[in-house]
């Protein structure tokens, strides 16, 4: 496993991650804007661990990308005042991996693993007797001399994350304490976020500005963020004192991304249905093979959000684009452009 592959914030050292949009994101539960019903629960397990003395029982995030897993593994670090350390399922590609970061592990300690579900087979067998009883048995000499011996662990916090609940084992979900859903952002959630995002950045910004990035941000705090950096080097070489309305449609315009939030990736994988496979149904691999890009990519980024605000239906035969996606896009529903009046 690559060494820059693990990521140790340690308390004691003052040791920060240091990737760019980390001084964008909220450290506390105070400064978390959105996701209230499973901030709240958070706060009352975070709480009640803190009073018992004891570590948060194991955490389970699930949604798409760019809505603030990482983001809540670190909160919850800073809230139990406990080291975190972070890897990631395909990282981890041997038990050896993982038993290396396990025994550096202390008491209370958060080990985050982004894309759980994405952990080789071998190394979640060895996950189940850590999570479940802090202790693994690792094999030794293999072969006709081989023993077991059996390693004690801290009393650690595993919270993992994943765009994909459903790849997940029904042995490894079940030994999670928590399974938490996050939802797409309202826009009055991530019209808050922008002005927060734009305090941080010293950037000046109206209402009506955050309120037109915050539409077309795909309901998701990364994007938001991202366009907010864009519509500021637009501002800024546009000569604007501060970004209004006009001046965030203008920078969103020239970097692809429509009134509705879509971008030149959406557009096109709901003019291929239409387009190629007259509306749908059609299979998410045939749509990649067609758009040249990974399936993955899709599933856990494209389709989301097309599903959410309705371009999208998935059904038992494949993928179809809605009468909301012709329209949005210009097109009838049998996939002819729509001539104008
Ligand atoms: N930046 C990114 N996500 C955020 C959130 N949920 N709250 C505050 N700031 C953020």
């Amino acid at each position: 496993m690559a060494l820059e592959s693990i990521v140790r914030a340690d308390r004691a050292n003052n040791e920060v991650d240091d990737r760019d949009f980390t001084s964008l994101r909220p450290k506390s539960f105070a400064e978390y804007i959105g996701q209230r019903e499973l901030i709240d629960n958070l706060k009352i397990a975070v709480q009640a661990a803190r009073e018992r003395g004891e570590p948060l029982d194991h955490l389970l995030f699930h949604g798409p990308p760019g809505l603030g897993k990482t983001t809540l593994a670190y909160v919850i670090a800073e809230e139990m005042e406990a080291d975190i350390v972070c890897t990631s399922g395909p990282a981890l590609e041997r038990p050896a991996d993982l038993v290396g970061i396990l025994t550096n592990l202390k008491r209370g300690d958060v080990l985050f693993i982004d894309e759980i579900h994405r952990l080789p087979r071998i190394v979640e067998e060895y996950i189940y007797p850590a999570m479940e009883d802090f202790e693994i048995d690792m094999v030794i000499d293999p072969g006709p001399h081989a023993r077991t011996v059996k390693l004690e662990l801290s009393h650690f916090t595993i919270v993992g994350a994943t765009t994909r609940a459903g790849l997940i084992t029904g042995p490894l979900r079940d030994r999670f304490g928590f399974s938490l859903h996050l939802e797409f952002y309202n826009v009055k959630d991530l019209r808050t976020i922008i002005s927060r995002s734009a305090g941080i950045l010293s950037t000046a910004i109206t209402g009506e500005g955050s309120e037109s990035i915050a539409f077309r941000s795909r309901g998701t705090p990364r994007i938001a963020n991202r366009l907010l950096k864009r519509t500021r080097d637009y501002a800024q070489v546009m000569r604007r004192d501060a970004i209004d309305e006009i001046t965030a449609i203008e920078a969103m315009d020239i970097n692809g991304v429509d009134e509705a939030g879509l971008d030149r990736l959406d557009r096109n994988y709901l003019n291929v249905i239409i387009k190629q496979y007259g509306g749908g149904p059609v299979g998410v691999s045939a749509i990649a093979a067609t758009l040249n890009e990974e399936r993955d990519t899709l599933i856990d980024v494209v389709e989301p959000f097309l599903l959410a605000r309705g371009f999208l239906n998935r059904t038992s035969r494949g993928r179809v684009a809605t009468a909301h996606a012709c329209r949005h896009l210009g097109f009838t529903r049998a996939g002819q452009k729509e001539l104008p009046l």
